[in-house]
């Protein structure tokens, strides 16, 4: 029989789930036994998890029976939704009223949702400010993941609502790094002015999951934002400056140009960034360094991370 206490891991193969994963599975002597979620058990990723002690197994979040298998027996569940794979908010809620559900069924003791603001509850639909998005949103990746709170609420599902930050790994994996200019040097595009954009580690954010799951039923019910250091972008260009050894600048494009980029998700990105930057002092405060550093003290800061990862932002 196992003693420890179960928890399911979605996106276990990816960046948030990952972290949480991996960071349980390193505490050998913790309480937790990890469950591995992934559509392909067959995987190289996967087949990392199994090996470093994870039961893997197999579900797709729009398949209602395989979530619920997955949850069977378990003591709690990391649920993360994935936005940037379809671009759509109303399958983000679809998804997060079938997490709730199945939580609520399998009568789990302690849910982690991993959400973000609905800015609509700074900026109504018909605020000129910045356009509204597929007709009933203003950052559809965040909104549809804000509102998606009320469904663990109504279900009565035991549940710690994680904000979440950007990613410094986007640098990496999301083209948001530097960029040659026509003079040679790099420009680091942030439409955000002087304000202060939080970030993380992505690692970081599933040792902190794991931090909340820690202690307790103590943060049940409560909202934990979660960052490793809020920066502007002139800061994170000198950071970057230090850690790859040339000139990189603060381009700071205004949002309305951002939006026109053209990429897939460039006006919802900056609507993001805008509201980042407009509503910067909320946004900050809503995500503690100091308590972030509580709940993971391996807690990482954009220096340390460039460290060991700027070799790894394509400069091209
Ligand atoms: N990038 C940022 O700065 C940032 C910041 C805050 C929040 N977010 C949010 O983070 C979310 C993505 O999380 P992430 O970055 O951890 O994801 P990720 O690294 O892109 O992917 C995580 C894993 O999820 C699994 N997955 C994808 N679709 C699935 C589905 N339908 N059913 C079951 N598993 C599925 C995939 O695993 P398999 O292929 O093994 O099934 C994938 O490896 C997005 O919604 C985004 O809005 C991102």
């Amino acid at each position: 029989m196992n003693a420890k206490k179960i928890i399911t891991v979605f996106g276990a193969t990816g960046a948030q789930g990952g972290g949480l994963a991996h960071s349980m599975l390193e505490d050998r002597d913790g309480p937790f036994a990890v469950r591995a979620v992934t559509r392909d058990t067959a995987s190289t990723a996967a087949r990392a998890l199994a090996a470093a002690g994870a039961e893997v197994v197999a579900a797709d979040l729009d398949d209602a029976a395989a979530v619920e298998r997955a949850l069977d027996g378990a003591f709690g569940a990391y649920f993360v939704t994935f936005f940037w794979a379809h671009f759509s908010p109303e399958r983000e809620l679809a998804e997060a009223r079938c997490l709730a559900q199945a939580a609520r069924a399998a009568g789990l003791e302690h849910v982690i949702w991993s959400t973000l603001e609905d800015t609509r509850r700074w900026m109504s639909l018909d605020d000129p400010r910045m356009p509204t998005l597929m007709g009933k949103y203003k950052v559809p990746h965040f909104d549809a993941k804000g509102e998606a709170d009320q469904y663990f609420r109504d279900a009565g599902v035991p549940t710690t609502f994680l904000l979440t930050s950007f990613y410094w790994d986007n640098l990496i994996h999301f083209g948001s790094g530097p960029k040659p200019a026509a003079d040679g040097k790099l420009d680091f595009v942030l439409p955000m002015g002087n304000a202060r954009l939080p970030g993380i580690a992505a690692e970081d954010i599933g040792r902190c999951a794991h931090g909340i799951f820690r202690r307790g039923a103590e943060l049940i019910g409560q909202t934990v934002g979660i960052a490793g250091e809020h920066l502007t972008g002139a800061e994170m260009a000198a950071e970057l400056a230090r850690a790859l050894g040339r000139e990189v600048r603060h381009l700071d494009v205004p949002p309305e140009v951002y939006r026109g980029f053209g990429f897939p998700g460039a006006d919802d990105l900056g609507n993001m960034f805008q509201f980042k930057r407009d509503f910067n002092a909320d946004f900050c405060a809503a995500r503690s360094v100091e308590r972030s550093r509580a709940l993971n003290p391996r807690l990482q800061t954009f220096a340390q991370w460039l460290a060991a990862n700027a070799a790894r932002i394509p400069l091209g």
